[in-house]
């Protein structure tokens, strides 16, 4: 399964010039996406049938692509198996898949994923660092509470910023800051 390992894989998902976070799970060496309906990747994999993995630890770009559409100088074409498919322009890896969408509901579509292509662009060590995991957290949380206020998500978001003032460096501040813009 190359790169991805067992579990839910928190990867930022690119397709047609578009990048959110999305989750790639593995279980029994099965690769699927679950996605609500009604974003702008669902969209995508839905008409064109592929999806890029990038590999990244930028943890402004995860809250950046949650929340913006990024430019299009973000991206680079990368032929895979005679399509052309976009990958964020500096990932630390990226994998490219077939998707087909499994089963769809008025929620959301399952998609079944294929390997194509994977590349390690440059190796770098991301020690553990917890302000970066509750920035995930955080965002998570605010996609969500974009869609319905739910003030239970508000206090999850609160206790994760803690965490990133706590534990995170200038980059898990930056985008802490740029987080809160979004959702307060
Ligand atoms: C770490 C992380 C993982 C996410 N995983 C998923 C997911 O698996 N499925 C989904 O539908 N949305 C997921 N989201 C929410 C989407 O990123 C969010 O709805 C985004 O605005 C979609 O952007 P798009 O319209 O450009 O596709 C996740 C968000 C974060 C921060």
């Amino acid at each position: 399964m190359g790169l991805l390992r067992e579990g839910i894989n928190e990867i930022i998902a690119t397709t047609a010039y578009n990048a959110a976070p999305m989750g790639i799970h593995l279980r029994n060496n099965h690769l699927t996406m679950v996605l609500f309906s009604g974003s702008h990747t669902a969209e995508n994999i839905e008409r064109d049938g592929w999806v890029v993995a990038n590999f990244v630890h930028d943890p402004v770009l995860f809250v950046r692509t949650a929340f913006e559409d990024l430019p299009r100088e973000s991206f680079v074409d990368e032929p895979v198996n005679g399509r052309i498919m976009q990958r964020l322009s500096n990932p630390d890896a990226w994998a490219a898949f077939n998707a087909i969408v499994e089963h769809k509901t008025s929620e959301a579509i399952m998609v079944r994923l294929t390997l194509e292509k994977e590349i390690i662009e440059g190796a770098s060590v991301h020690p553990v660092n917890r302000g970066f995991n509750s920035i995930i957290d955080a965002t998570v949380h605010a996609t969500r509470y974009k869609e319905n206020q739910d003030p239970k998500l508000q206090q999850l978001i609160q206790y994760h910023a803690g965490i990133v003032r706590k534990c995170g460096g200038k980059r898990e501040i930056e985008a802490l800051h740029i987080l809160q813009k979004y959702i307060f």
